[in-house]
């Protein structure tokens, strides 16, 4: 009798999804972890298990959403799923196979998706149309979910927040390395021996994190960027979480008793690394006064980025501002009279320096490019000039005369 439960219940888990023997296991430490999990590039998937429904082995990111709705509708709106934009596909037409593999790391890591960019390309001589279970435009979904969630058919995820009431694709294993910052830091922080200009990584946002209060606090980069586990990963293309990271302060200048100009402290106290973080950005901040009538004037003007010249080997300049730091602009103006306000507006171009340096790529090779690399780096172009916007981060009033 008692041999009848044990099979049944054995028989049970195993229709369950039989994840309670992976939950067995050992716990693996995070580096160990993330050192297995992010091998590059990610091993190919294999046949699915026999009992996989095509749903179900299908590592499409659709597929993935007809059952996980929420995420895929996020996610299809993130730049993850726009990693293979015009932006770096016209750079892979004229790349060598080499470079282009260097580029896949990041941007599309899966063996399958790096197969199909060379059979695209005709790096490959394979033929074959790849298994129902790889969508033949994987290469150009970006980062797909699989990339960070699936290997060989098994589904890798964070704690479960509810108890798992339903299963599907062979339940899934859980490991802390889903809330830990160093999940990120495999595409968003050189290593020790990556590229540097004047000293620094040019991608350094680990570090950067590790030595904010963020990082003594346990804020995570999912904390700020997958608040409640959203896969939308809002940064600096989107106003409102740019203007979230700055805090300004309007304070007036004063001489005998009268505003003769105003001042703007802006700390850096919502970004938990620079601000920015990368080379790429450009945000310009101006302060002005605006009168009654409308007409506004600029007090004074300052660039928060890390300039470098177009080769990458000199930098310009570096004004970002470390997480909780503060720069301060100001600027005198007769005639300020009430009603009228002073405001710091700021324009921000996420792309600044791929914008440069693709225009620079196109006047000086216009005339020898194919039809093909041109369109797209126009089209780069293009999506690198409609990231830019600007909104006004602070407003105060003139005070009312005293009497
Ligand atoms: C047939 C429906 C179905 C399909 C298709 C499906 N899933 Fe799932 N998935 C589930 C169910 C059910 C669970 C367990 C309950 C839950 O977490 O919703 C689950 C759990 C997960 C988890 C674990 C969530 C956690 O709390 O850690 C991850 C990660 C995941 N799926 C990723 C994927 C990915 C990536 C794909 C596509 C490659 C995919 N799933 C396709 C139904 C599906
Ligand atoms: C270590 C990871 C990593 C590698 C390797 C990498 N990138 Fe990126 N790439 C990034 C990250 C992270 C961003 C986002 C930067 C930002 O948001 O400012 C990015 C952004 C870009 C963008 C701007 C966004 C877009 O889609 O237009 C382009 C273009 C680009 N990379 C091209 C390349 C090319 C070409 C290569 C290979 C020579 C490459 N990258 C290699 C991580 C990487
Ligand atoms: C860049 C890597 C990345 C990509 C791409 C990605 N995810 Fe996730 N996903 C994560 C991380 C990290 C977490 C855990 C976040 C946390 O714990 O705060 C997560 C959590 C989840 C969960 C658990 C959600 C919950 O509320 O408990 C599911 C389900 C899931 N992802 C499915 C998907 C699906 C489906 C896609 C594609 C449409 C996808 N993910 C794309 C990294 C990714
Ligand atoms: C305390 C909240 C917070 C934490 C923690 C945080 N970020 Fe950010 N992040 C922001 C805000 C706000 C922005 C928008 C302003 C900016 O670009 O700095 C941003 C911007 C970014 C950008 C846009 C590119 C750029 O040049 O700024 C990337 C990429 C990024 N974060 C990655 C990360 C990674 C990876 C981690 C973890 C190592 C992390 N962030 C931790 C708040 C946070
Ligand atoms: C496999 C590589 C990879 C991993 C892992 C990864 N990212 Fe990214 N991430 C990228 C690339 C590439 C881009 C650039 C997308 C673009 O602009 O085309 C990007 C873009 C972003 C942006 C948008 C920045 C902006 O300019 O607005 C944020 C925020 C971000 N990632 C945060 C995270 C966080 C948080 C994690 C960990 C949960 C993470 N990423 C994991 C490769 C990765």
């Amino acid at each position: 009798m008692l041999k009848g439960v044990g099979f049944i219940a054995l028989l049970l888990a195993v229709l369950a999804g039989g994840w309670w023997f992976m939950a067995e296991q050992a716990p693996v430490a995070v580096d160990d972890f993330l050192e297995q999990h992010w091998a590059y590039p990610i091993p190919a998937q294999g046949q699915p298990p026999a009992e996989f429904s095509a749903l179900e082995a299908s590592v499409a990111p659709a597929d993935c959403g007809s059952c996980h709705a929420e995420q895929f509708q996020q996610w299809r709106g993130s730049l993850h799923s726009h990693t293979m934009g015009p932006g770096i596909l016209w750079q892979l037409q004229i790349a060598d196979p080499k470079t282009a593999q260097s580029c896949l790391r990041c941007h599309a890591p899966m063996t399958e998706q790096l197969a199909l960019l060379s059979q695209q390309r005709g790096w490959s001589k394979l033929t074959m149309p790849p298994p129902e279970y790889i969508p033949p435009d994987l290469h150009q979904q970006g980062l797909v979910c699989a990339a960070c969630h699936v290997r060989a058919h098994t589904r890798f995820g964070p704690k479960a927040r509810v108890p798992v009431t339903e299963s599907a694709h062979g339940g899934f294993v859980e490991h802390d390395a889903f809330a830990d910052s160093r999940f990120c830091a495999n595409c968003h922080q050189f290593a020790e021996d990556g590229p540097r200009l004047n000293g620094k990584l040019r991608e350094d946002t680990y570090s950067q994190w590790r030595a904010t209060r963020f990082a003594d606090e346990g804020r995570h980069c999912q904390s700020c960027h997958m608040p409640e586990r959203k896969h939308q990963w809002r940064g600096i293309h989107d106003p409102a979480m740019t203007a979230s990271a700055l805090t300004v302060e309007i304070t007036w200048l004063q001489e005998e008793g009268n505003i003769v100009g105003a001042t703007a402290a802006v700390t850096n106290t919502g970004a938990g690394h620079d601000f920015p973080t990368y080379m790429v950005p450009e945000v310009v901040l101006h302060l002005e006064y605006v009168n009654a009538a409308g007409e506004v004037t600029g007090l004074a003007r300052d660039v928060i980025a890390w300039k470098a010249n177009l080769a990458l080997t000199e930098e310009l300049f570096d004004t970002r501002l470390a997480a909780g730091r503060t720069r301060t602009l100001s600027g005198r103006h007769d005639g300020m009279v009430q009603p009228g306000s002073i405001r710091l507006r700021i324009q921000v171009a996420p792309r600044q320096q791929y914008r440069l340096t693709f225009e620079s790529y196109l006047a000086s090779n216009r005339r020898s490019l194919k039809p093909v690399v041109l369109d797209l780096l126009q089209q780069a172009i293009a999506e690198t000039r409609a990231t830019e916007y600007e909104f006004i981060a602070a407003e105060r009033a003139l005070p009312g005369v005293a009497n």
